[in-house]
């Protein structure tokens, strides 16, 4: 039996991921390991009912004795390790814990499963590793840094990270390369663009603008508005690291996008009139420091090699995704009733 061990697993992808590891592959177990941040949410895998197939267990990726554990009572197979600090806002408050989840959290993990999966665990010129073991670290494609007018992030970019956030993300992308050269670990790094759909805390741009419109609450827009980032629904990067998870070929990375750019002001007016909205709601608001001006993503390799592309057309997903918010009135309240009010007051006040 093939066993996964998801990181992170009660987050935005995370979650979508479980279900759709446990739909797509009725033989494999999934075991989701979360620390239940402010970001990871048990709500969000509610509707999972095979719990002899589905395990969670909270835990900090960081403790590298519980991770042993795990493997050892599991018998993992595959580690995705989504697990880390996703905000950018939030690093340029806070950047200490963005290193130590994203960086040492990464390094724990390969550690704990290269004792675990190499074939003489004791020698360090050992390159064996039992059949069908993988390493899938989900990156981002901020780890590229920023492009002008033109042009695509490829996978053979050097790495230029402007935020504490995409400067963690770069660092563990280095260490999971060097346990591949050094170790011969079997490893994948992908590298998506920014993804929206259902359970997306609603700090982030999309669910932000939904949850304020819903509201009648200000929509404060960044500087112009006119940053470019490349969407893609949460489905489609899931199905990809699925393609890659099974065909990926040991130590490459793949960028996965979905050739949709959109400034931010065109999604936050779309989200307007969908919601039958009044534009009056938007505020231009100071700029984020450092603020990564576009974003875009050549997926040639994902496609041409591994053959996977993108369902969702960008109309379809986002029509679903407002409606999938103005039908969980709870989810949403839930957060809101948390700590979400006092990260608002501090942010945008
Ligand atoms: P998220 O913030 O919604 O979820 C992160 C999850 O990790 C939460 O459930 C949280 O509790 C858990 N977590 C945090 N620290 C932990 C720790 N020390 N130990 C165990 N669990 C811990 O993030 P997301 O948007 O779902 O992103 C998931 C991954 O995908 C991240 O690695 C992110 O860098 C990457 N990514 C995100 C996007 C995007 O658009 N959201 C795009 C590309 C890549
Ligand atoms: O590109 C992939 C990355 O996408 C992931 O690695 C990150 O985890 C994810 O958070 C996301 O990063 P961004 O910074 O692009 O996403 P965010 O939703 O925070 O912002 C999207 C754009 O919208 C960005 O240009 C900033 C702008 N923005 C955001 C917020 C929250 C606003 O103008 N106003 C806002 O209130």
């Amino acid at each position: 039996m093939k066993t996964v061990l998801v990181t992170g697993g009660a987050g935005f992808i995370g979650c979508n991921f479980v279900k759709l590891m446990l739909a797509h592959h009725p033989s494999y177990r999934i075991i989701n390991v979360d620390a239940l941040t402010y970001a990871g949410n048990l709500e969000n895998l509610k509707e999972i009912t095979d719990k002899g197939r589905y395990v969670f267990i909270k835990a900090d990726i960081r403790d590298k004795e519980k991770m042993d554990e795990i493997f050892k009572t599991y018998e993992i197979t595959s580690v995705v390790n989504f697990a880390a600090e996703s905000h950018v806002d939030r690093s340029i408050e806070e950047p200490e814990i963005f290193l130590l989840t994203n960086v040492i959290g990464t390094q724990v993990l390969l550690d704990v499963a290269k004792k675990h999966w190499k074939a003489h665990p004791n020698d360090k010129y050992c390159k064996t590793y039992k059949p069908g073991v993988k390493f899938l670290q989900v990156s981002t494609d901020e780890v590229y840094g920023a492009l002008g007018e033109t042009g695509l992030f490829v996978e053979t970019m050097p790495l230029m990270p402007n935020s504490p956030y995409s400067a963690s993300k770069a660092s563990a992308d280095m260490v999971v390369r060097a346990y591949h050269e050094t170790f011969g670990m079997p490893v994948n790094i992908t590298r998506c663009s920014n993804n929206y759909g259902p359970f997306q805390f609603p700090e982030k741009l999309i669910p932000l603008m939904i949850n304020n419109c819903l509201e009648e609450k200000e929509l404060p827009v960044y500087g112009d508005g006119m940053q470019v980032r490349d969407w893609l629904h949460v489905t489609d990067h899931c199905s990809a690291i699925d393609t890659v998870l099974h065909k990926g070929v040991d130590g490459e990375v793949y960028n996965i996008g979905g050739n949709n750019e959109k400034a931010n002001i065109e999604i936050v007016k779309l989200i307007i009139k969908t919601l039958g909205k009044s534009e009056d709601l938007i505020k231009y608001v100071k700029d984020r420091p450092g603020h990564d001006k576009r974003y875009a993503i050549d997926n040639t390799k994902i496609t041409t090699q591994l053959d996977w592309e993108p369902s969702y057309t960008f109309e379809q997903g986002m029509k679903e995704t407002i409606e999938w918010y103005l039908n969980h009135p709870d989810w949403i309240e839930h957060i809101i009733l948390g700590d979400y009010v006092k990260y608002y007051q501090k942010m945008y006040h």
